[in-house]
């Protein structure tokens, strides 16, 4: 039998993948948590598990280094493209992305600065909007560059809102409603189709189960 390679978002969606992985009978074979290694054998001798920074796991699964990918909906998104299939969502790590400004601050009707690490979703959402603007690339901290007049708002993923909160900032917008999704490489689909599709099912009765 071939093995399945699944890529998994390191962070908080691991925390929230184990769970359910766990349900669907496949535990890492050492502690993931304490190890800088990136690959894990599993208690199923057939799937492995490789540790990714999110936005790489959808070219890992696109070019099939990985059957299998977990990935935030954001993530894919802001991937963008048909390069692979995505059967579940899995319910967990949900939040929104978002717009968002400092409070009580009218955003101006003219171009404005958006600073975020959603480069083409942010483009393609105030295109769809009508609204120009210029995008500026952040990795983190989005929330300091209306405060400090880099940008006019942001766009971010908002869970509690506690950040914005704390940051002098409100939220505008709800771009889309995020989760974790389960992805799949086109052509392992077809050659592991059997793997795949008993993969799939248990985790979908995990995620069934666990909102029970
Ligand atoms: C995300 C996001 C916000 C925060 C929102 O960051 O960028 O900073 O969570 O959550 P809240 O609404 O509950 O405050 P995360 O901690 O995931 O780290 P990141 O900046 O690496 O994405």
């Amino acid at each position: 039998m071939s093995r399945l390679t699944v890529a998994l978002t390191k962070g908080r969606i691991l925390q929230e993948t184990l769970p359910l992985l766990a349900e669907a009978g496949i535990t890492p074979a050492e502690d993931i948590f304490s190890s800088r290694k990136l690959t894990f054998e599993t208690s199923s001798s057939d799937v492995r598990l490789l540790i990714l920074r999110g936005s790489d796991v959808p070219t890992y699964v696109e070019f099939g280094a990985a059957d299998i990918g977990v990935a935030g909906k954001d993530t894919l998104l802001e991937h963008g493209g048909d390069g692979f299939y995505e059967p579940l969502d899995l319910g967990i790590s949900t939040c929104r992305l978002m717009t968002a400004g400092v409070v009580g601050k009218q955003s101006s009707n003219g171009r404005m600065r958006v600073a975020t690490k959603y480069v083409n979703l942010a483009k393609q959402y105030y295109a769809t909007q009508g609204r120009q603007v210029d995008i500026i690339k952040l990795y983190g901290a989005m929330e300091l560059a209306p405060i400090l007049d880099l940008a006019d708002e942001i766009v971010d993923i908002v869970d509690t809102g506690n950040t914005l909160r704390a940051n002098g900032l409100e939220p505008r917008e709800t771009i889309a409603e995020i989760s974790s999704r389960l992805i799949v490489n086109k052509a392992s689909m077809k050659m592991k189709h059997q793997q795949i599709e008993a993969f799939v099912g248990a985790l979908s009765a995990a995620v069934d189960g666990s909102s029970k």
